[in-house]
């Protein structure tokens, strides 16, 4: 056996996937939305992991990514719900007894109420909370797993909700922004040290979105300008911030951008992509996740390919969107590039956010009506190739 078996799998988070996470800052903000905007049961996930893990390992996954969310184990403020944590541990035990090796995340996107009432990021106490929940985690779930994402996205999430106003707390500002930018950068910090400190062994990182930038016309120097000035901002600067606190790069993959400056008119925008595209209109760029993945070879960590999905009711892209992904992980693993694991986006059609339920990640459809799960047949693509590289 390989000394580092390539983790095959899929990712989901807790809010997407559970369902009544009545004490986050979501559920509270989705009460003031549109009908389209309830995250409600979602997927019935907190009840039916059992029967979703024994899909995925049924469907050849060897891992699985999923998140613990906060506000269950908390809902007030040092005030620990005990048996939201035997949850948790269940969870833990039933990946392991379908041979899935978990890799846990302890933030993607939702805070306690109480947290986000306090100022949320923006509240330096709130990373001071956040470093006891991983204790807490550490302590009693740590000995279950290994590898710990502290937190999903953070630039996505800074952009989201302090700049776009598409996200609970819906600000613009860019103080603010900033601010919550250098407080999530700590919280991983010491979120990262804390979890080292009580578990040696354990493998923490971040999940990272990486857009795959290039220039929109190599030859002009404004246009490489804003390519870097993209793929620094966006990409790397929170690595700056939070220098040596990284096992493994998690990287999540969605899209690629060319990158067009004039100044004069000014305009700062992204190139017209007219080739295929995601129902939610994302461009299909497996390439892009080569150029990421290679970009990375420089700092010498192991690579996990976090998330990479695509938003596709009928599964008519899904099938070559996975396989020319896979093609793309490969053609980088031959350059050099140390990738250790993919993580599919997502296992379950899930709550996606603002817009609701509408667009379809899943490898898995999902009726919401009657929680029926049905594979779709991309599933079954990505368990042949799957079972391919476990022959070779
Ligand atoms: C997020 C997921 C989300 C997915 C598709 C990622 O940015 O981590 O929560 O569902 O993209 O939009």
């Amino acid at each position: 056996m390989a000394q580092h078996p390539f983790l095959w799998g899929a990712a989901t988070s807790a809010h997407q996937v559970e369902g009544n996470n009545i004490h986050n800052d979501w559920w509270q903000w989705e009460r003031q939305q549109s009908d389209r905007i309830q995250s409600g049961l979602a997927s019935d996930h907190y009840r039916r992991f059992r029967e979703d893990f024994i899909l995925a390992r049924e469907l050849g996954h060897t891992a699985h990514r999923f998140s613990i969310e906060w506000s269950r184990l908390e809902p007030a403020p040092g005030q620990w719900n005990e048996r939201a944590m035997v949850h948790y541990r269940e969870v833990l035990q039933e990946l392991r007894r379908q041979g899935l090796v978990p890799v846990v995340t302890l933030h993607h996107f939702t805070l306690p109420v109480w947290a986000a009432a306090a100022g949320g990021w923006e509240n330096p106490q709130t990373i001071a909370a956040f470093v006891r929940y991983t204790e807490r985690v550490a302590e009693q779930l740590g000995e279950l797993a290994q590898m710990w994402i502290t937190i999903n996205e953070p630039v996505v999430y800074v952009l989201e909700a302090y700049w776009h106003k598409r996200w609970p707390p819906q600000q613009r500002s860019i103080r603010r922004m900033w601010r919550v930018f250098r407080n999530l950068a700590q919280a991983h910090r010491l979120s990262y040290l804390a979890l080292h400190k009580r578990r040696p062994g354990a493998r923490v990182g971040v999940a990272k979105h990486w857009l795959a930038v290039k220039p929109a016309r190599p030859t002009r120097r404004t246009d490489r300008v804003a390519a870097i000035v993209t793929d620094w901002g966006f990409n790397r600067f929170f690595y700056r911030l939070t220098r040596g606190t990284h096992d493994f790069i998690g990287v999540n993959y969605y899209q690629a951008v060319e990158r067009r400056w004039d100044i004069w008119p000014w305009r700062w925008i992204a190139a017209v992509w007219d080739g295929l595209r995601s129902e939610l209109e994302w461009p299909i760029r497996p390439e892009g996740l080569e150029q990421v993945l290679l970009s990375l070879r420089a700092w010498r960590l192991p690579i996990y390919v976090t998330e990479n999905g695509v938003a596709d009711a009928s599964d008519q892209l899904r099938p070559d969107f996975i396989r020319e992904h896979l093609r793309a992980v490969e053609r980088a693993q031959a350059a050099g590039a140390d990738v250790r694991g993919y993580f599919h986006w997502s296992l379950l059609d899930n709550f996606e956010w603002a817009e609701g339920f509408t667009p379809r990640f899943g490898l898995v459809a999902v009726d919401f009506a009657t929680q029926a799960r049905r594979p779709r047949p991309s599933a079954y693509v990505l368990r042949a190739i799957i079972e391919a590289a476990q022959r070779r």
